[in-house]
């Protein structure tokens, strides 16, 4: 497979004129910027990070202040972007650099790949957009613009042609100072023209090197088998409540769902739910609602009930503590939503993550 000539310079070209250029993590070169944005945007949308960015630098405004914190508060500020490993590894991530490189931000792909949390293609976007590194992107998004572009079929559930992939994505690669607009061109083509569904062929710099697109079938790339298993668990939420109205949080085990964060007790059954009660308790069944996670579906029944202590790990927290918690998105929901009913939006399914 020759790469097409000239498909670096249309992107660059491309993106200059018509990709993202207002973002908030763009026109810095600043790596503590650039690492934490590209980390959100791993799995978040763009408009749910261009909501946290800002809070986040705002109360951990470079790499010192974020590794002196205590974990707890830098998962209360991640708290609702869900995947909360990302949180845990970005901590890590600061403290290292921090302790083993001098607080800088090591200037290549190949040492950033061996911080926590930075995987190849998060190590050479920081240094592409801040060092002009020659290094490869090649996340989900730029899989299907390579693999359209290239004609690329061979299926990408096996790693050896995922490894392929690699190495035409860095036969593509400009020189250095085209480096981050090449970058950013690949991602804002993913995302805003090479779309899975639908794409906007008609508006594409690179549609007339699409070997996809000249076969009128561009949505046939790129090939993966492999699908995801998903599984369902139904939980029970203990929703106490004391006197004042403090609701009881407990640290969730590490590793397993929501890991180190504050949340309501969780139980596998209602009846294990009321073991974990005084006899004379009374309890108030909430209306079921299904969050969804990455590889489940979690089944959440929350039981309100109102006692005087609670034996097992675990404190009360009053309302006004709740906003510094670490607290998972549908846990967050239910306690604004205290002993009203919940909003309607939240009956069925919540948000994923
Ligand atoms: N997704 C991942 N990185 C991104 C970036 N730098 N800009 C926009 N979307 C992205």
């Amino acid at each position: 497979m020759t790469p097409p000539a000239g498909f670096a310079a249309r992107v660059v070209r491309w993106q200059r004129s018509h990709g993202r250029s207002h973002l908030p993590w763009q026109g810095t070169r600043d790596p503590y910027r650039v690492w934490l944005s590209e980390v959100m945007l791993q799995q978040t949308q763009v408009a749910t990070v261009l909501d946290y960015f800002p809070r986040f630098l705002a109360r951990f405004p470079d790499v010192s202040t974020l590794a002196a914190a205590p974990l707890d508060d830098v998962l209360a500020s991640w708290s609702g972007l869900g995947y909360y490993s990302r949180a845990r590894n970005l901590h890590r991530c600061a403290q290292v650099v921090v302790g083993q490189h001098g607080g800088e931000f090591p200037h290549d792909a190949a040492t950033l790949e061996t911080l926590p949390g930075i995987g190849r293609s998060t190590a050479a976007a920081i240094a592409a957009f801040c060092f002009g590194e020659r290094a490869a992107i090649l996340d989900g998004n730029v899989k299907r613009v390579l693999a359209r572009v290239l004609g690329y079929g061979d299926d990408l559930a096996s790693a050896r042609h995922v490894a392929q992939l690699w190495t035409h994505a860095e036969a593509l690669l400009p020189k250095r100072e085209a480096m981050p607009a090449y970058t950013q061109g690949l991602m804002d083509l993913g995302a805003t023209v090479c779309l899975a569904r639908n794409p906007s062929c008609l508006l594409c710099p690179v549609h007339g090197l699409c070997a996809a697109a000249a076969q009128g079938k561009p949505e046939a790339y790129p090939v993966k088998t492999r699908k995801l298993k998903r599984s369902a668990e139904a939980l029970w939420l203990l929703h106490a409540r004391d006197a004042r109205g403090a609701v009881w949080l407990e640290k969730r085990p590490v590793p397993g769902v929501w890991a180190g964060l504050y949340c309501l007790p969780v139980f596998a059954s209602r009846d294990e739910l009321q073991g974990a009660l005084p006899a004379r308790a009374r309890l108030e069944d909430g209306e079921p609602f299904v969050h969804v996670l990455t590889h489940k579906d979690l089944h959440l029944h929350p039981v309100r009930v109102r006692v005087r202590q609670l034996r097992r790990e675990g404190a009360w927290f009053a309302e006004g503590e709740w906003p510094k918690l670490g607290l998972p998105a549908p846990v967050r929901a239910l306690l604004q939503a205290g002993m009203l009913p919940l909003p309607t939006g939240m009956h069925g399914r919540t948000r994923s993550s």
